[in-house]
């Protein structure tokens, strides 16, 4: 089974179990300035996992697109990828434990309905109890009776394992230390499959001498779905209380799924990348069957992918952000294939790859015609331009072999080089540099890209989320001013908010005038000093977009939306099916001034705006 296959299925699977199926939201969130990227299938979900109704009901099912950029620097061995989807389900007040771990064990384990897997490689985690919350004893049970109604005996300690919140609480901060007040989360239960203590993977474990458990991490378990019982929130004191509405949200990997269903380790096997990997045999001229190849080649196909999916939901390489995060995986693959191959010319032959990614992924996620030339074209002149630098650091290195922690961070400044090809380079030559200088130097780079990373979540988070919310409906403000003043063939390619400004990508072939610039910013604060309403209603797709309510370039929409007015509903300044959240009036929005314009190349536009 191939993992269109498989996320068929499971959509099926649940839609059957009267789930409402949704699409996947954008790589990058739209009015969340808490994290760059979508990390998880529930973070487009948080509004109704606190409480907000939600259109299509309480029961919901999706396959969502997800990016860490935390594993970056892990890619290279056989599970972790940086891009991957999610499927994901959600009860929102509906059932609760013995429903959810009833199905998806269902699943896993029924071939016609599911996957088919054998029972017995499946092993469970549970939450242990901690924090004042006890031992989850209940999914135990649930756990136990749908393992004797298989013949099998689960007992604690053998297939069921107990263990602390670092392991089985789930949150977006993580353990309930961490959590910041408002944030929910609970404790979790994960499912394990076992691929066998003799697999070559154990064997060259460092953890081979030690008794092995799901957690262990040698390799033989891999994790293949968790249920979070998302029944708490913290409180301003710090305690955690009982959330109104108990939730379910479960997350699941689909390439993991596939590769359990064909009982295949290496996950860059499977049917989305083990065709990049093939490419890439032949672009190189490497075997991905010699062990030595594989952790470069893993990192190339990775790496390409979740840049593939990033330039779709409108990320460019630039010098920040998700900007800095696309252009960071670029550089990487290019310096992994420079040192596959030891030729820099091979790397002009990476940007088709894009091109494999966006062909299996389509129709669902990309538009071939549409898509597969610009993603191209920004994969070409990145790597491209990268390739000189490369060219330039190398022969500098070669010539002052002598280089310091502090010389070699600024290569990386000055050339964009990274700090891994300065450390490979140098390795190769056989050449030590003072390590506790480049440690400093490093960690500072590190810490850039924390920041860069899922890492953001920070306290002050309120204050900042009502800015954020402002800058939200300036969006659709900018939006529709952009179309009245320079025409209809604007379409927005992406956003970006923080509470200090609004980044807006937009299709416009030529750059604007200072004149359009300034009567779209009087556009926009003529809207906001009229005080006119916002107001929010539900209808189904096809109705919005005969009213004409304006839809995100490229994006899928569920059947019933959330469509945002501004305005009188006759004759409205704007109306644009949106998720939320906005301001009530514009009389909330203070007045706005265009900062900044940019080109992106590829008849792209980005402009800056910040309130006064
Ligand atoms: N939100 C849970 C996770 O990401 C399902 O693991």
């Amino acid at each position: 089974m191939t993992i269109n296959e498989i996320r068929q299925k499971y959509l099926l699977f649940m839609e059957k179990r009267g789930h409402s199926i949704i699409p996947s939201s954008s790589l990058v969130p739209e009015g969340d300035a808490t994290t760059l990227f979508t990390s998880a299938g529930m973070q487009p979900m948080m509004p109704y996992l606190l409480g907000q109704k939600h259109p299509l009901g309480t029961r919901l099912v999706d396959s969502q697109k997800c990016f860490r950029s935390g594993d970056i620097d892990e890619i290279g061995d056989n599970r972790h990828t940086t891009f991957f989807e999610m499927l994901g389900n959600w009860s929102l007040g509906d059932y609760f434990k013995d429903k959810q771990l009833e199905w998806f064990f269902t699943f896993l384990t029924k071939k016609d309905e599911g996957l088919g897997l054998d029972p017995k490689k499946l092993f469970i985690t549970v939450f242990g109890g901690g924090s004042g919350v006890g031992k989850d004893i209940e999914s135990i049970a649930i756990w136990q009776d749908l393992f004797k109604k298989v013949g099998l005996t689960a007992k604690e300690g053998e297939r069921i394992f107990a263990y602390q919140s670092n392991k089985n609480w789930w949150s977006r901060a993580g353990v309930p230390e961490n959590m910041p007040p408002g944030e929910p989360g609970g404790p979790d239960s994960e499912v394990f499959f076992d691929f066998g203590e003799n697999r070559l993977l154990h064997e060259k474990s460092p953890f081979k001498n030690e008794k092995c458990h799901p957690n262990c991490e040698c390799g033989r378990f891999l994790e293949i779905g968790n249920s979070v019982f998302m029944q708490y929130i913290k409180n301003e004191d710090g305690s955690l209380v009982e959330l109104p509405r108990k939730n379910i949200d479960f997350g699941g990997g689909l390439t993991r799924l596939e590769a359990v269903t064909n009982s295949e380790p290496d996950m860059f096997k499977i049917s989305s990348l083990y065709p990049l990997i093939q490419e890439i045999e032949k672009i190189s001229g490497k075997s991905y069957s010699d062990v030595i190849n594989q952790p470069s080649m893993r990192v190339i196909a990775d790496h390409l992918t979740a840049a593939t999916f990033l330039i779709k939901d409108g990320v460019f390489p630039t010098n920040k952000a998700q900007g800095y995060v696309l252009r960071r995986l670029l550089r990487r693959a290019a310096v992994k294939m420079y040192f596959l191959t030891g030729n820099l010319e091979i790397l002009e032959k990476m940007a088709p790859i894009s091109s494999l990614v966006c062909q299996f992924y389509s129709p669902i996620y990309f538009e071939i015609k549409k898509d597969i030339p610009v993603i191209f074209e920004t994969i070409r002149v990145e790597i491209k331009k990268f390739g000189f630098s490369l060219d330039k650091g190398i022969k500098e290195l070669q010539k002052n072999p002598h280089i310091d922690g502090k010389t070699a961070f600024d290569l990386y400044q000055n050339y964009g080089f990274p700090i891994e090809i300065t450390t490979e380079i140098l390795s190769q030559m056989d050449i030590k540099i003072d390590t506790n200088q480049f440690e400093t130097e490093f960690e500072k780079h590190k810490e850039l890209s924390r920041t860069a990373s899922v890492g953001m979540f920070k306290g002050g988070l309120e204050d900042n989320s009502k800015t954020v919310t402002a800058y939200h409906t300036v969006t659709h403000l900018l939006h529709s001013a952009l179309r009245q003043i320079l025409g209809n063939h604007i379409g927005q390619k992406g956003s970006n908010l923080t509470a200090q400004r609004l980044r807006f990508d937009f299709s416009h072939p030529e750059k604007l005038t200072d004149g359009e610039l300034l009567q779209v910013e009087e556009l926009i604060n003529k809207t906001i000093a009229e005080k006119q309403a916002v107001t929010r209603e539900e209808m189904p797709k096809e109705k919005a977009i005969k009213e004409g309510a304006m839809a995100f370039f490229g994006q899928k929409y569920p059947d019933i939306v959330s469509v945002y007015t501004i305005g009188n509903k006759n004759n409205p300044f704007s109306k644009e099916i949106c998720g939320g959240p906005h301001v009530t009036n514009t009389e909330e929005l203070a007045k706005i001034k265009i900062v900044k314009q940019e080109s992106l190349g590829a008849g792209t536009r980005r402009l800056y705006l910040q309130f006064v």
